[in-house]
């Protein structure tokens, strides 16, 4: 332990990002098509045993931080036992999950014990026929339970909003305000065209710098505060909130030069930018018979090799892989 890698560019890898299922429980438009995609069948995705194993040698490479994504995380069987697992791998410090709050709630008493130190909750808006709308499910009650059981429980919180042009951009100031009378960051974030089906913007129209304009318009005192190197949102305070909004440029891609984040899909590829297709099989390495030293050449060899942007992954990406996959198997 105690060991750090640093990729081509100089940059440290110490956050892996694991998708546990390409399942959801949800249908966003901006992430699948109303029919839902292709899932994977059970014996292609890596078991959790083979992402315990994984994760650890990770780990050896200065790994501390693991992010649990997919498809909806709770979608997938047992997943506290495996956070608690993870949790135990020598070298990671916390484990965080992104989820969309629907299945989650059962769960959060749990969460504290379990080593989950903090939760990204989906969120694009407080209306109720439009969160059906947009996600083609009428789930706002459930996810706003969950909101406030995290609170209740004083488990770090954020919210990703999707901004959608024509969509939820009333929601913007509505959602801002959440962070006025609660601890929470809520942050807006630029579309990516990884909706199934490949962008439906000719341009896309609500950029961060956009984003940034409706928040100045609603509140004034906007100010901008110092955020962690390697954070992908800007955050902003406001006077008299208790929490903060922020600004996710997912799309323009501003913070790449600090990027510390890997990302394995659920079948076991392995990702070294969101907008690649994949550098590494590691399902087929693991499940060929390939020792610990096999497997961490070839993770180091992929973190050696890796896009210096988000531009250029997507450059390099083969040919006919347009980037149309859909979020829920990339993991965002
Ligand atoms: P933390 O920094 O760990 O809180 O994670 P995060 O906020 O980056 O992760 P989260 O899963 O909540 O994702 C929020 C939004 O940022 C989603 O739209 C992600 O797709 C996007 N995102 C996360 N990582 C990257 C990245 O490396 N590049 C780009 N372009 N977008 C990212
Ligand atoms: N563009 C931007 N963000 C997206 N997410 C899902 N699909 C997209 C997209 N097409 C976000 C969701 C979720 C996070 C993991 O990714 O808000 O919280
Ligand atoms: Fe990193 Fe790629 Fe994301 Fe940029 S787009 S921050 S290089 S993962």
């Amino acid at each position: 332990q105690g060991k750090q890698f640093f990729d081509n560019h100089g940059r440290p890898i110490e956050y892996v990002r694991l998708a546990v299922t390409d399942r959801c429980n949800l249908r966003c438009f901006y992430c699948m098509p109303e029919e839902g995609i292709r899932y994977l069948p059970k014996k292609e995705l890596l078991t959790y045993e083979e992402m315990l194993r994984l994760v650890g040698i990770m780990a050896g490479f200065g790994v501390k931080k693991v992010r649990l994504t997919g498809g909806e995380p709770f979608v997938r069987k047992d997943l506290m036992y495996f956070i608690k697992k993870l949790n135990e791998i020598p070298g990671i410090e916390g484990i965080h999950i992104t989820t969309n709050g629907v299945l989650t709630l059962p769960h959060i008493e749990e969460f504290k014990a379990a080593g989950i130190k903090s939760v990204n909750l989906s969120m694009d808006t407080l209306d109720r026929e439009r969160f059906h709308s947009i996600t083609r499910r009428d789930e706002l009650p459930a996810v706003m339970e969950t909101f406030h059981a995290l609170l209740d429980q004083g488990i770090e919180t954020k919210i990703n909003v999707v901004v959608m042009d024509g969509q939820n951009t009333d929601d913007i100031v509505p959602l801002a305000m959440l962070a006025k009378a609660h601890k929470v960051d809520v942050r807006f974030i630029e579309e990516m065209p990884f909706n199934g089906e490949g962008s439906h913007y000719p341009v896309l129209v609500w950029t961060h710098a956009k984003i940034h304009q409706e928040l100045v318009r609603a509140f004034p005192s906007l100010s901008r505060r110092v955020d962690e190197a390697a954070s992908t949102s800007a955050t902003y305070g406001i006077d008299g909130f208790k929490g903060s909004v922020g600004i996710i440029a997912a799309f323009t891609r501003s913070f790449c030069g600090t990027c510390n984040r890997i990302r394995m899909t659920a079948q076991g590829t392995l990702k070294t930018c969101l907008y690649d297709d994949g550098v590494l099989d590691l399902r087929a390495l693991l499940r060929n018979g390939a020792n610990d030293a096999e497997i961490s050449a070839a993770l180091l060899k992929a973190f050696g090799q890796r896009a210096k942007n988000g531009f250029e992954a997507e450059a390099r990406r083969a040919k006919g892989h347009a980037v149309s996959e859909s979020m829920s198997t990339i993991g965002g």
